[in-house]
């Protein structure tokens, strides 16, 4: 039981630590946002005409700025579509302190390096576009199981990972098939290497585009493709994949596009036949 002033002493320490926990949970704001675009725009060397440069001006008001979108609900930062900017340098951690984004589009620019762990801080995004870019070293790591609990709340939303045309090696994070919200996959024209995990459709109800053509990997198509059951594109040619191509893939009922070629199956023909009859 509770006495009058435990009761008191209980209330002033609640009132105290949501005060507390108010002030931490403001710590990130539209002022940080700002500040972390300002960080990556100093970051970039600036595109060929100059749009961002000029457009993106600290005395402007952060959500005017072009390919910025606010959520209005949050006043934070949204959506970041800078895609075709003709961008050049590379993404800074600081773009991890962007709590509310929920897309983000850099696709068709000239950004390199390693993308920063702190992109996993990124808890609602549901796109991530970084293809046709110069991006290199090992597809990262955020994807990785982390020890905390947060980490899986990111793979909780996201639905497109767009990865293409860098030059990302190793192999994919077997992680990265456990992210259940997925829809699109696209890990074409890098030099990934590695096979594939013989469970990779178990989590992946939703997975309708799985794009992974000229990289290097290698390895069977596990039979587990077959509960992959919303696929629609399933593009795997030129790599180094070899033996058998699973039968279960002729149970792929929504399956429209099926590329294979420039592999080293076996009996491919065969299989052909037998699942198209
Ligand atoms: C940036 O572009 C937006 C949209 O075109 C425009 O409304 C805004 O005034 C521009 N800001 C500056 C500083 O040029
Ligand atoms: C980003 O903008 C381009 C050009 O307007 C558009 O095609 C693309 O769909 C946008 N990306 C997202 C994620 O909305
Ligand atoms: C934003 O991120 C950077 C790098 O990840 C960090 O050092 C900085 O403290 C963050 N800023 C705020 C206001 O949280
Ligand atoms: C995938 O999720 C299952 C449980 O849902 C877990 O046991 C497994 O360790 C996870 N794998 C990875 C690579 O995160
Ligand atoms: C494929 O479909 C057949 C019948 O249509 C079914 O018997 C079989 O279990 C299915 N295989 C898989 C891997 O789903």
């Amino acid at each position: 039981m509770m006495d009058r002033t435990n009761f008191l002493l209980f209330m002033s320490c609640s009132m105290i630590h949501l005060f507390i926990s108010c002030l931490a949970s403001n710590i990130l704001n539209i002022a940080t946002d700002q500040s972390a675009l300002i960080v990556f725009k100093s970051q970039f060397e600036h595109d060929r005409s100059n749009v961002l440069a000029r457009n993106w001006s600290s005395d402007t008001p952060i959500c005017s700025w072009i390919g910025v979108t606010c959520s209005l609900r949050h006043q934070r930062v949204a959506a970041i579509n800078v895609s075709n900017m003709d961008l050049s340098g590379i993404i800074s951690p600081e773009l991890g302190n962007l709590s509310f984004l929920v897309s983000l589009d850099m696709s068709g620019n000239k950004l390199h390096g390693d993308l920063p762990k702190e992109l996993a801080k990124l808890k609602r995004l549901k796109f991530i576009g970084f293809s046709f870019n110069r991006f290199s070293g090992k597809i990262p790591s955020f994807f990785e199981a982390m020890p905390n609990l947060q980490q899986l709340q990111f793979h909780r939303r996201l639905n497109v990972l767009s990865l293409a045309g860098n030059k990302f090696t190793g192999a994919i994070p077997v992680s990265i098939f456990n992210v259940s919200t997925l829809e699109i996959l696209e890990f074409s024209y890098n030099s990934l290497s590695g096979d594939l995990p013989a469970n990779m459709c178990r989590n992946l109800p939703s997975l309708a585009r799985f794009a992974v053509y000229s990289n290097q990997l290698y390895g069977q198509i596990p039979s587990t493709i077959g509960e992959c059951s919303q696929l629609r594109t399933l593009a795997l040619e030129f790599n180094q994949f070899n033996g058998p191509v699973p039968k279960q893939i002729g149970n792929l009922s929504m399956l429209v596009y099926l590329y294979l070629g420039g592999n080293d199956f076996k009996g491919i023909l065969l299989n052909f036949f037998l699942f198209s009859i």
